[in-house]
C-alpha cells in the first residue's frame, strides 16, 4: 500500500503507467496460452498484439523523465514523437506487406527475419544505454555493465545469426565453413567473453568497448550459423528467438521495465522449451543441430536396384478411398509446397458424404515448422477433432483401410525404426506402414529433408501416386465425384 502510494506521490501518471504494464503482462501471459490450441490460437495471438501496442502508447503517452535526478524540478514527457510515429507507421506499413505476402512455405524465414530485428533493437537499447551513461559522466556498477554487455551481446548474435538463416532459407547463402570453421567460432567466442569480462573489470581502460563487443558478436553470428546444414534452421531460427527474449528482457532490467521483462522473459522461455520439443521430436541433441550437419549429405538405407515401386493412378486411387471404411491422412512438407491444403480439405469432405470416416495423422515435426500442418489445415477450415496427435492416430494405423501420404517424406520413414546407421534413426514415426494399403503422392522419388531414401515407398501395400499434390488431389476430387 505504502509503495502505490509512492508512485502516487511522485506522480500520478507513473501510477497509470504501471497499471497498463501490468494489463498488458497479463494479456502476454493469455495469449501465450491460447496459442497452445489451433482454435484459440488467432484471438491469443490478436490479444497479446493488443497488449503490446497498448504497452507502446501507454509508454509514449504516460512516461515522465524526472528533469533533475531527483524529480525536484519536475517531469517532462516523451519528445520525437514526429519521428516515434514516423517510424512505428513505416514499420507496421513493412511488416503488414510482408506479412500479407509471404507464402506459407516461406513463414520460417519471415520468422526469422522479424526476430533478427528484434535483436538488432535489443542490441541498439544497450549501446543507447551505454552512451547515455558515458556522456553525462557517469560510472557504472559492475551489475548495469554486465546487462548492458550481455543485451548487446545476445542482440548481436539473434540480429546477425538470424539474417544468416533467414538467408540460407532463401537459398541465397550456402553451408560454409564445416568443423574447423566450428573450431575457430569456439576460439572467437571466448575472446568474446573475455573482452566482456574485461570491460566490466576495468571500464574506464577501453572507452568503446561495447561498441567493440558489438561488432565482434555480429561477426560471430554471422560465423555461428554458417556452418550449420541448411536444413537445420528451423531449430537454429528457435534458439535465436530464445536468444531474442533473453536480451529484450535484458533491456527491461536496464529500464526497469516489467513489460519488457516480462515480454522478453516469455519469448526466451517458449523459444527454448520449442527448441527442446523440436529437437526431441527429430531425436537429436541440440548440440548434434548445432554441429552435425543433418540433412546436407546423402544417408542409409538406400534403394537396392532391384527394388520397384508400384504405381497407382488417380483412379484407382479414388475408387480405393471411396470404398473404404477408414482412411488417414498424413500430409507433410510437400502439402505446404503443392499448397494443397484446400483441395485436399475437398477431398476429405466428398469422402466423408461417402461415409468414410477420415481422419488426419499429424506428425509434431512435418513440414519446416512447428504445427506447420496445424496451421495448414486450419487455413483450409478442417476441423480439428480430425487433426490427431501421432500418439494418437498410430495405435489406428492397423484398422486403417487406407493411408494417404500427401508430400511427407522422412515422417513416415520406417529407417527411423529399423536402420540403426540412419541419421534418423530413434525418430518417432507415423506408422503408415501398418495400415493396410498406403498411397503416397510425390513428385518423383526424391528425398525429404533428411536427405535419405524410404523404404516405405518399396513396401508390399504401398502405391505411389506420382506428380504435384494438388494437381493430384483435383483429380482424386473429380474421380470421386464421378463415383
Ligand atoms: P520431408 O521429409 O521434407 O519430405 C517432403 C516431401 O515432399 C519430399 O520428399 C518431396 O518429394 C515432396 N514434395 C515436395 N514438393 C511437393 C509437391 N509440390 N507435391 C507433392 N510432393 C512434394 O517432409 P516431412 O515428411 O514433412 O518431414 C519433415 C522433415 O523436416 C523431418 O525430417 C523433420 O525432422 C524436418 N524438420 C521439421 C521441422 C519442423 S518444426 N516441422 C523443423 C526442422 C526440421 P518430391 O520431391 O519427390 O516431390
Amino acid at each position: 500500500m505504502q509503495s502505490i502510494q509512492h508512485f502516487i506521490d511522485i506522480w500520478p501518471g507513473n501510477f497509470a503507467l504501471q497499471l497498463v504494464y501490468l494489463l498488458s503482462s497479463i494479456t502476454f501471459i493469455i495469449g501465450l496460452k491460447r496459442l497452445s490450441s489451433p482454435d484459440s490460437a488467432r484471438k491469443g495471438n490478436l490479444l497479446a498484439a493488443a497488449g503490446m501496442g497498448l504497452a507502446i502508447l501507454g509508454t509514449i503517452f504516460l512516461h515522465r523523465t524526472p528533469i533533475s535526478a531527483d524529480g525536484s524540478e519536475g517531469f517532462r514527457p516523451i519528445g520525437n514523437l514526429v519521428w516515434i510515429f514516423g517510424a512505428i507507421g513505416l514499420g507496421t506499413v513493412v511488416g503488414w506487406m510482408m506479412a500479407m505476402r509471404v507464402k506459407m512455405t516461406a513463414m520460417p524465414q519471415m520468422v526469422s527475419f522479424f526476430n533478427g530485428m528484434g535483436g538488432a533493437c535489443a542490441a541498439l537499447i544497450g549501446l543507447i544505454e551505454y552512451r547515455g551513461l558515458a556522456a553525462h559522466g557517469g560510472v557504472a556498477d559492475a551489475g548495469f555493465l554486465l546487462i548492458i554487455y550481455l543485451g548487446v551481446w545476445i542482440g548481436s548474435v539473434s540480429f546477425a545469426g538470424s539474417m544468416i538463416a533467414y538467408g540460407k532459407l532463401e537459398e541465397r547463402i550456402k553451408d560454409f565453413g564445416g568443423r574447423s570453421l566450428q573450431m575457430v567460432n569456439l576460439l572467437f567466442l571466448a575472446a568474446l567473453i573475455g573482452a566482456m569480462v574485461f570491460g566490466i573489470a576495468r571500464p574506464e581502460a577501453v572507452p568503446a568497448l561495447p561498441w567493440i563487443v558489438a561488432a565482434g558478436s555480429l561477426l560471430y553470428g554471422v560465423l555461428f550459423v554458417l556452418p550449420i546444414g541448411g536444413a537445420d534452421m528451423p531449430v537454429v531460427i528457435s534458439l535465436l528467438n530464445s536468444f531474442t527474449g533473453i536480451a529484450a528482457a535484458l533491456g527491461g532490467f536496464l529500464y526497469n521495465n516489467q513489460v519488457m521483462l516480462t515480454g522478453g522473459i516469455l519469448v526466451g522461455s517458449a523459444g527454448t522449451i520449442l527448441t527442446i520439443l523440436m529437437c526431441k521430436a527429430m531425436n537429436r541433441s541440440l548440440l548434434n543441430v548445432l554441429i552435425g550437419s543433418f540433412g546436407s549429405k546423402g544417408g542409409a538405407a538406400g534403394a537396392t536396384g532391384e527394388q520397384v515401386v508400384k504405381e497407382i493412378s488417380a483412379t484407382d486411387a479414388a475408387i480405393l478411398c471411396a470404398y473404404a471404411q477408414r482412411v488417414s491422412i498424413v500430409p507433410g512438407y510437400g502439402l505446404a509446397v503443392a499448397q494443397a491444403q484446400h483441395t485436399c480439405h475437398e477431398f476429405e469432405k466428398q469422402l466423408s458424404e461417402k461415409g468414410v470416416e477420415v481422419t488426419y495423422a499429424i506428425h509434431p515435426v512435418a513440414g519446416r515448422m512447428p504445427g506447420h500442418m496445424n496451421v495448414l489445415l486450419a487455413e483450409a477450415d478442417v476441423a480439428y477433432p480430425k487433426m490427431l496427435e501421432m500418439d494418437d492416430a498410430n495405435p489406428q494405423m492397423p484398422n486403417t483401410d487406407v493411408v494417404i501420404v500427401i508430400g511427407a517424406n522422412d515422417v513416415v520413414n520406417p529407417a527411423a525404426e529399423n536402420d540403426p546407421s540412419s541419421p534418423i534413426y530413434g525418430m518417432p514415426i507415423i506408422h503408415v506402414d501398418k495400415s493396410r494399403n498406403v498411397i503416397v503422392m510425390k513428385r518423383s522419388m526424391g528425398k525429404g529433408y533428411a536427405g535419405i531414401e524410404n523404404q516405405l515407398f518399396f513396401g508390399k501395400n504401398t502405391r505411389m501416386l506420382f506428380g504435384d499434390a494438388k494437381s493430384s488431389l483435383e483429380k482424386l476430387v473429380s474421380e470421386v465425384k464421378a463415383l
